[in-house]
C-alpha cells in the first residue's frame, strides 16, 4: 500500500518515460521470428515485457541483456531462428498479466508443429480469447480453450496447413488483428483483416521494417483494413522503442491539472494510432507543444505541458467516441481523472472494450472515482464525468490494474487529504519506476 498526499509544489523539471510497451513486446516477438540478430534499445524492462521474453526463451530463443559497451545503455539481443525456429516449450507457456502477450503468441502458436499450452494470471484466464479462437480457427488453427469457456488456458495443436483469411473483426483491437497477421506469415495466399477503425499499427509497421509485405488502408469512414502478402523472410535489424505515450500520460496529466506546472517529457512516441489523448486534450484548452519531432519507422517528440483549465464545448459539454477510443484506449482512465477537474460534462462512449481491460475500467474507474467525491455515472460503453468538483482522498482498490493504480495516484495530486493506494505493486506490469519518477517531477 501506498499512502499520498495532496502535491505543495508546482510539477516541473523533465522527464524521459519508459520505452512503450507494445513495441517492446513485438520486437522480442519479431526478432525471434527473423533471421539474424535483432538489437533493441529503449525496451521496456517490465513484468508484462519480461513474460515475452521467458516465453521465447522456453521455446529455445537465446535472449541476451547488456550494457552497450562504452555509454552504459541496456541493449537486449534476440538471437533469431526464422519462422521455423521455435522449439516445443518444456512446459506451460505464461504469459502473467499480459493480454499481448497472450494473444498475439497464440497468432505465432498456431503454425508451429508442436503442442503448446499456454496460460497467464487470474485476470488473464478471465479475458475473452474467443476473439482470438475464431479467426484463428478460420485459418485451419487447432486451438481451444482448455475449460471450454473461450478464455485461457489455451491448447494450440498443430496442424498440417494454415490458410490466409479476409476477416471482419467486429472490435478494433491490435492483439485480435496481430494474432491473425502473425498467423498469416505462414500461409501462402493473402491474409486481409478489416476493423471498424484503425486499431495500434506497430505490428503492421515493425514487420514492414523487418521486411514483411504489409500495409494499412484507412477508407473515408475511418474502417481500416491491415494486407500482408506472406513469403517474405524476416531479417534481424536495430530497434530503438521511444517512450511510451500509455506512461507519459500520468505525467501530461500531473502538468495539465497542478497549478502553475510546466513539464518536458523526452522521447515518447506519438504514433497516430496511439496519440488520441493529445489531440483530445488540445481540443479541451490544454497546453501541449511538441518539439523535435522525428518522423522515422515509429514517429517520437519531446512534449513540453504547462498546467491549463480545460473546458468542454460552447454547450459545456464535450464527448469522446467513435475512432478515438482505439487510439487511447489504455488512456481512458487517466484522461476520466481529468476530465474530473474539468469545466464541463464529459461523455465517454464507444468504449465498451473497456470493460475486458486487465480489470472492468468502467468500474474501477467509476468506483474510485466516486469513492474521491466525484460526480460520475457508469454507462455500458463508457461514462459520464459531470467535472469542476473538488476531490478529496480516499482508499483506491486498483483490482490489481496497473493503469488504475497510476491514475488514481496522479488523481491524488489535486485531492484534498490522504488517497491510499491498496495494491500499489501492480505498477510493475508497465511501469516499474513510476513512484520514484513521480517523487522526481513533484519534487517531493
Ligand atoms: C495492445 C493493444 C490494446 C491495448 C493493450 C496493448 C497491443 O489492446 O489495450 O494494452 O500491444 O497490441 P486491444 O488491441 O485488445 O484493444
Amino acid at each position: 500500500m501506498i499512502t499520498l498526499e495532496k502535491v505543495k509544489n508546482r510539477i516541473t523539471g523533465e522527464l524521459s518515460v519508459p520505452g512503450d510497451k507494445s513495441i517492446s513486446h513485438r520486437s522480442i516477438m519479431f526478432g525471434a521470428l527473423a533471421e539474424g540478430s535483432t538489437e533493441i534499445t529503449g525496451f521496456l524492462e517490465s513484468g508484462d515485457c519480461l513474460s515475452t521474453i521467458e516465453c521465447f526463451k522456453k521455446m529455445g530463443i537465446q535472449i541476451e541483456h547488456s550494457m552497450r559497451p562504452m555509454n552504459g545503455v541496456p541493449l537486449i539481443t534476440v538471437h533469431g531462428k526464422g519462422l521455423r525456429g521455435l522449439g516445443a516449450p518444456y512446459s506451460t507457456l505464461y504469459t502473467g498479466n499480459s493480454g499481448t502477450t497472450t494473444r498475439l503468441m497464440s497468432g505465432i502458436l498456431a503454425a508451429q508443429s508442436f503442442e503448446t499450452m499456454i496460460t497467464g494470471d487470474a485476470s488473464i484466464e478471465k479475458r475473452p480469447m474467443g476473439r482470438i479462437i475464431k479467426p484463428l480457427t478460420a485459418m485451419g488453427a487447432n486451438i481451444t480453450s482448455a475449460r471450454g469457456n473461450d478464455c485461457a488456458p489455451l491448447v494450440i495443436k498443430p496442424v498440417n496447413k494454415i490458410k490466409g483469411i479476409a476477416y471482419h473483426s467486429p472490435v478494433a483491437s491490435a492483439q485480435v488483428k496481430s494474432a491473425i497477421i502473425l498467423a498469416g506469415l505462414y500461409t501462402d495466399a493473402d491474409t486481409v483483416v478489416y476493423e471498424p477503425a484503425l486499431s495500434r499499427n506497430h505490428t503492421e509497421l515493425m514487420l514492414r521494417a523487418f521486411g514483411a509485405d504489409i500495409h494499412n488502408e484507412v477508407n473515408v469512414y475511418g474502417s481500416a483494413t491491415a494486407v500482408l502478402h506472406p513469403g517474405l523472410p524476416l531479417h534481424g535489424m536495430k530497434i530503438n522503442v521511444p517512450g511510451d505515450i500509455s506512461s507519459a500520460a500520468y505525467f501530461i496529466a500531473a502538468a495539465l491539472l497542478v497549478p502553475d506546472s510546466e513539464l518536458l517529457i523526452r522521447n515518447v512516441g506519438i504514433n497516430p494510432t496511439r496519440a488520441g489523448i493529445i489531440n483530445i486534450l488540445r481540443q479541451m484548452g490544454a497546453d501541449i507543444q511538441e518539439f523535435n519531432r522525428d518522423d522515422s519507422i515509429e514517429p517520437k517528440a519531446d512534449l513540453l505541458v504547462r498546467y491549463s483549465e480545460l473546458h468542454g464545448n460552447a454547450n459545456g459539454r464535450f464527448e469522446i467516441g467513435g475512432k478515438d477510443i482505439p487510439t487511447m484506449i489504455d488512456e481512458i482512465p487517466i484522461m476520466a481523472v481529468i476530465a474530473a477537474s474539468a469545466n464541463c460534462e464529459t461523455v465517454i462512449k464507444d468504449a465498451a472494450e473497456l470493460k475486458v481491460k486487465e480489470s472492468n475500467r468502467i468500474d474501477t474507474v467509476v468506483d474510485n472515482l466516486k469513492r474521491m467525491g466525484c460526480d460520475i455515472e457508469a454507462t455500458d460503453d463508457g461514462m459520464i464525468i459531470h467535472g469542476g468538483k473538488p476531490l478529496h482522498g480516499a482508499d483506491i482498490d486498483t483490482c490489481n490494474d496497473h493503469r488504475i493504480a497510476m491514475s488514481f495516484a496522479i488523481a491524488s495530486l489535486i485531492a484534498e487529504g490522504t488517497t491510499r493506494i491498496i495494491d500499489d505493486h501492480c505498477v510493475g506490469i508497465s511501469y516499474p519506476t513510476f513512484f520514484n519518477d513521480l517523487n522526481k517531477v513533484t519534487n517531493r
